[in-house]
């Protein structure tokens, strides 16, 4: 059972398994994406009726860029069909859907619906939904690091001073205002982390699942919170 006390406060999804899926139904890997779409959907819907503050999902990695063009342009036309269908009830579900990783390099059409999204829940204030998207940790550090490097250059701050507190501030998560993973779900078997929010998962729980992506239900969710929920977070301290 579910401590509805004790819901985690941020979870982040590594949606992972879309292809394997694909390949095991005999289909095409963009229509693996889109059952993966479905189901995160309804990832979404059950994170805003547990009371969980923020959602962050995988979506697209720096890295994904190495795959093939037709899959890469599919995945894009999956979001704006996303945005297209589901703003509507996201925004009368009172999410606000935030963007993790430089979506300018996106293609124009998808760059547009995640600025109608962007724009269109920017005043909500229940669950937020933080898509990463063109996402790597490194990258994300990277452009931390010169950011902060610049404030040095310019005598703003001295190298000495930089803080643990203004590394997280430096970072996309920091910008905008959203706190360490509770927990880190990722799906399909595997076990590795694939540039993901290195930095702000130093004390967050893992939680790895068999199932595929698209076969990620609710009650998955639920089971994999449940474990979380097990979990004896010490945080470096004694018990
Ligand atoms: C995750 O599914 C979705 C993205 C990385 C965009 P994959 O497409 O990686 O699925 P597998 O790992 O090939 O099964
Ligand atoms: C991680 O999955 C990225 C996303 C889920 C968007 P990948 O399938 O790209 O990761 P690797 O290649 O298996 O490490
Ligand atoms: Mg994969």
């Amino acid at each position: 059972m579910l401590d509805m006390q004790r819901i985690p406060k941020h979870v982040a999804i590594i949606m992972d398994g879309n292809g394997r899926w694909a390949k095991k139904h005999g289909v095409l890997r963009v229509a693996g994406h889109n059952a993966g779409m479905l189901a995160m959907k309804e990832i979404v819907k059950r994170s805003s009726t547990l009371g969980i503050g923020h959602l962050t999902v995988y979506a697209f990695s720096t890295e994904n860029w190495k795959r093939s063009v037709e899959e890469v342009s599919g995945i894009f036309k999956l979001l704006v069909l996303y945005v297209e269908k589901e703003l509507a009830e996201l925004h009368a579900n009172n999410v606000r859907v935030r963007i993790l990783g430089d979506f300018s390099k996106l293609p124009k059409d998808a760059r547009e619906a995640v600025d109608r999204a962007l724009v269109t829940t920017e005043n909500n204030t229940g669950l937020q939904f933080n898509i990463a998207l063109n996402y790597g940790s490194r990258d994300e550090i990277t452009r931390g690091v010169q950011k902060l490097a610049s404030d040095v250059a310019e005598g703003i701050i001295k190298a000495d001073e930089i803080t643990e507190e203004m590394i997280s501030k430096s970072l996309f998560t920091g910008i905008l205002g959203i706190p360490d993973p509770d927990l880190i779900i990722r799906t399909s078997g595997e076990e590795r982390i694939s540039n993901f929010l290195l930095w702000q998962m130093a004390y967050s729980e893992f939680v790895f699942t068999d199932v595929l992506w698209p076969d990620f239900t609710p009650e998955e969710y639920e089971k994999c919170i449940e474990v979380f929920q097990s979990r004896d977070r010490r945080f470096g301290g004694r018990k």
